[in-house]
């Protein structure tokens, strides 16, 4: 693997929360109602599908024009949320994980549906981790479809086969699958097939301490390491030529499968 794209909403930024007061707000203005798993199924597709999804507990019918003039206001009120926006509003483990990721040489961009998504970085002071950034302002097609995650891939110059998403919404898990590319799911949703699941970012926080001289291992879960997944996260993560070792217990060798095809595999116990 030489590249990581990264979903900006719900796995670098603690966004969630602010689209849900956003729509909410909405919501209660039209007199439709709204719940908190109506506003997981808006995660990782458009704007404007997110006001779709809303719409159908709605016993009217909508204007062109009266769907534009929701989905502005919806977004007023929620960059309204975003101006609060700052350093200590990326997850946990976020920021550790780009820096050791850059520190192994792999590229890293930004595939998210989102149009906010210049201001987010921007506020939380991201930019400075990424090659490449591909958002909802460069896209006709959101999330399940792959083009924001292709498009990424081109940006960096890499095959979509070279790269791993990192996602937290069952659209944006579809779509890096439909991309070609290998999945890391993060959270507790319902994502679908994942090559890898975590539950936050913060798991996925590399140990400098292994970052040295070509040995590139990954502790998952902080104090306690889980060693298939440490395996199978620097086997999908990293050049396979960069690992010169891993380990991981017998039985879990056949989860491996051909996911390494070299260096040295040490067994435990
Ligand atoms: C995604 C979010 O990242 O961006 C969705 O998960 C959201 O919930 C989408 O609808 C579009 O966001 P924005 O900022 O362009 O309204
Ligand atoms: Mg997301």
């Amino acid at each position: 693997m030489k590249g990581v794209i990264f979903d900006l909403d719900g796995v670098l930024v603690s966004t969630d929360e602010f689209h849900y007061r956003g729509w909410a707000r909405l919501a209660t203005e039209e007199g439709i109602p709204f719940t908190r798993e109506d506003n997981h199924r808006q995660r990782g597709v458009s704007r404007m599908e997110s006001l779709e999804i809303l719409l159908k507990k709605s016993p009217k019918s909508y204007s062109g024009e009266q769907r534009l003039e929701m989905a502005t206001r919806k977004n007023a009120y929620y960059v309204e949320c975003l101006q609060n926006l700052t350093l200590a509003d990326t997850l946990p483990g976020a920021r550790e994980i780009l820096v050791a990721l850059r520190a192994a040489g792999i590229k890293l961009a930004v595939g998210s549906s989102s149009r906010n998504t210049p201001l987010i970085m921007e506020k939380t002071d991201l930019f400075r981790y990424f090659d490449a950034v591909a958002d909802g302002n460069d896209i006709t097609r959101s999330k399940p479809d792959p083009e924001v995650f292709l498009l990424a891939a081109r940006r960096l110059g890499l095959p979509p086969e070279e790269c791993v998403v990192v996602e937290d919404a069952e659209a944006g898990v579809e779509a890096a699958r439909r991309a070609g590319m290998r999945v890391v799911g993060v959270g507790p949703a319902e994502l679908g097939p994942c090559d890898l699941r975590v539950r936050n970012i913060g798991e996925l926080t590399a140990d400098a301490q292994t970052l040295h001289a070509g040995v590139v291992t990954f502790s998952v879960g902080g104090s306690q390491p889980d060693p298939r997944s440490v395996a199978l996260l620097s086997a999908m993560l990293l050049q396979p030529e960069s690992i010169n070792s891993v380990v991981l217990p017998e039985k879990d060798l056949s989860a491996l499968g051909q996911r390494l095809d070299s260096g040295i595999i040490y067994l435990y116990s």
